[in-house]
């Protein structure tokens, strides 16, 4: 059978499918326990958990809502209500002045980058436009979207070393370069894979640098304020009509239900309105028709403060301090984490590549995600793609343990 080009993009083993497989089954080596640390499932928090399943039982007992929601299509920007209730928070937090115009809702945030980076990158006339990702380590999930050829260019970040274990990337502005043939620039923040916060004066730089060549600054915020709010630092965050601004439930403990939300400027907005009519019809909005009170009276932000965000600082804390006794003595440093749900550990004088490493690692039953994958746009040879591994640390306490001593252990040999 004979698959077209775009067709074969899919069938080459991308970096995400391996990822998603992995997660959804994640079986190693027969008899011996897995400790799964691949994947960017978000913790199971009790508190949570239970104040979104009080919230279906209530939707799901108002026979209007369900009708309202479940029985019709909604239309191809996303669940009205749901659009105004974040208008209305988002402009009384922030300050802001969205409109329903700004905003659309997509079948999860990745389905909005698919929309995204196609709308603004590839063929454009006789040019060939790209994203500019200024930082790699990035997100593996925008690597394979294109529908042509590669869309993206990256950079390499200056690193800075804190301690013997810890270090930290930071933006290289000194060599940033916005060629004529970039469209758009875009981070995640907070990053994954790596935990790291690009600092104000970052965002403020690469915000300016976006103005400077009329391109879009897209800010995947996906972990960030005010909802899932995993941020372990002081930071701000702005929105004006050059910011591509993404969010997620799914971090909020919802990822299977997919629901992204893109906050633009209403030029963009219509173009993924039209784009979501054709690829879906119209995006799930049964999710946003249940959460909406939470988000009409504004009781998720609370929820985020007084849960999310300390469970995963403390949970942060408690990874440094597992992976400094595992690793004590051993040439492994791990990215300071200052927001998200990761720990990205850097063994430098590692003799094999990260996917060699992985391997090993899931015959001894331990999952993680292979570094080499979270560089999209870094065409070079630096080594560091092949000297580092994300570990999800949401999951069980002793898991993460175990796990951060089977590494170690591998290390140990390796080094
Ligand atoms: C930085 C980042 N952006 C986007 C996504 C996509 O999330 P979703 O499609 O579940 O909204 C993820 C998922 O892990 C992510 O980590």
């Amino acid at each position: 059978m004979q698959f077209s080009d775009f067709g074969n993009k899919f069938r080459g083993g991308a970096g995400i499918a391996e990822l998603m497989h992995d997660l959804a089954s994640p079986i190693t080596t027969p008899g011996i326990p897995v400790y799964e640390l691949g994947g960017g499932n978000p913790a199971q928090i009790h508190e949570i958990n239970h104040a979104f399943a009080q919230q279906l039982h209530d939707y799901a007992n108002a026979q209007t809502n369900f009708s309202q929601s479940s029985t019709r299509y909604g239309p191809p920007q996303g669940h009205q209500e749901f659009i105004r209730s974040l208008v209305s928070m988002l402009n009384a937090h922030y300050g802001w002045s969205l409109t329903e115009h700004n905003i659309a809702l997509t079948n999860g945030s990745q389905n909005a980058f698919f929309m995204l980076f196609n709308l603004l990158a590839g063929k454009c006339g006789s040019e060939f436009k790209k994203i500019l990702l200024p930082m790699a380590p990035e997100y593996i999930g925008y690597e394979d979207v294109a529908v042509g050829e590669p869309i993206f260019i990256s950079q390499r970040p200056v690193i800075d070393i804190i301690d013997d274990q810890l270090f930290k990337y930071r933006l290289d502005t000194a060599s940033l370069n916005v060629s004529h043939d970039i469209s758009a620039i875009c981070v995640s923040r907070p990053t994954n894979p790596t935990g790291n916060v690009l600092s104000d004066a970052e965002i403020d730089y690469l915000d300016q640098l976006a103005q400077q060549n009329n391109i879009p600054l897209i800010i995947d915020n996906a972990y960030g304020a005010p909802f899932p709010n995993i941020i372990n630092v002081p930071c701000s965050i702005s929105w004006h009509e050059n910011i591509v601004l993404t969010l997620s439930l799914s971090k909020l403990g919802l990822p299977g239900t997919r629901t992204g939300i893109v906050i633009a400027r209403d030029e963009i907005i219509d173009a993924l309105t039209q784009m979501n009519a054709v690829m879906n019809l119209s995006p799930t909005s049964l999710c946003a028709g249940i959460v909406n009170p939470m988000f009409a009276d504004g009781s998720v932000l609370t929820l985020c403060n007084n849960h999310i965000q300390p469970f995963y600082q403390q949970r942060a804390t408690d990874a440094m301090h597992w992976f400094r006794t595992a690793f004590a003595q051993l040439p492994a440093l791990a990215h300071k984490v200052e927001g998200a749900i990761f720990l990205w550990l850097w063994f430098p004088e590692m003799s094999i590549t990260a996917e060699a490493l992985y391997k090993r690692l899931k015959k001894r039953g331990v999952v993680v995600v292979p570094g080499h994958y979270f560089f999209p746009g870094l065409d070079d040879t630096w080594q560091h793609k092949q000297q580092c591994i994300r570990v999800n640390i949401g999951g069980q306490a002793d898991d993460i343990k175990a796990g951060f001593d089977i590494i170690a252990d591998e290390i140990r040999t390796l080094s």
